[in-house]
């Protein structure tokens, strides 16, 4: 849909074949655990790993997320998870509170065939334009989906992965993503949007949705 890709997408692409091959004994953010990475490996793929994603009311959803600092091979191993675990789940965005790495990165995929990722480390919003209403959902909110307003156009300041710092542009769901993600990376979720009615039937549909699952 004319969406221009950021300078970012030749190294995203090359770090999904496999082309990095760091692997998970040597993760990212350096300092491993006591870091904040603690995300287990549920299986590997290719030097890929699938990471646990945080559900809420999991306090450390709230945690507001630090620059990144450091631009290495293993930030580019941990970009690559993150786009796995997201496309395992079927989500088409994925901040790295939600997998308890509280640093600034968030991947967005909302393209049909799942081929325009986009990677945003340290994004900040320099510019915003209009409103709109988007039904949204959350892959920390499994099976919710509720409006919520927010500006039609955003422009954001951000670091490729090699640190370089670009702009760029998004327009309608993109922008929605952008914005939903980089809330994330503050420690809002989606639901603090809502009023307190919306937001208590929403989290009783949630409750719901968990223990179906569950298979109760
Ligand atoms: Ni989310």
């Amino acid at each position: 849909m004319g969406i221009p890709l950021p300078a970012v997408r030749a190294s995203v692409t090359e770090a999904l074949s496999g082309a990095i091959g760091t692997g998970s004994q040597n993760p990212w953010p350096p300092g491993g655990a006591a870091a904040g990475y603690s995300a287990p490996v549920a299986y590997y793929n290719g030097g890929m790993s699938l990471l646990s994603i945080l559900e809420f009311p999991d306090p450390r959803l709230r945690t507001r997320a630090a620059p990144v600092s450091v631009f290495d091979a293993r930030l580019r191993q941990f970009v690559a998870d993150m786009f796995e675990t997201m496309y395992a789940a079927n989500g088409v965005g994925l901040a790295a509170t939600q997998v308890n790495v509280h640093q600034q990165v968030l991947v967005i995929d909302m393209s049909d065939e799942r081929n325009q990722p986009l990677a945003l480390i340290n994004a900040e919003i320099v510019e915003k334009d209009g409103a709109q209403v988007y039904q949204e959902g959350c892959l920390s909110f499994p099976g919710v989906y509720a409006d919520v307003t927010r500006a039609l156009k955003v422009k954001v300041k951000a670091h490729d992965m090699d640190g370089k710092e670009f702009t760029y542009e998004a327009e309608g769901p993109l922008a929605v993503a952008v914005q939903h993600e980089m809330d994330h990376l503050a420690g809002k979720v989606f639901v603090d949007y809502l009023s307190p009615l919306k937001r208590s039937l929403l989290l009783k549909r949630l409750e719901k949705q968990r223990k179906q699952a569950a298979g109760a």
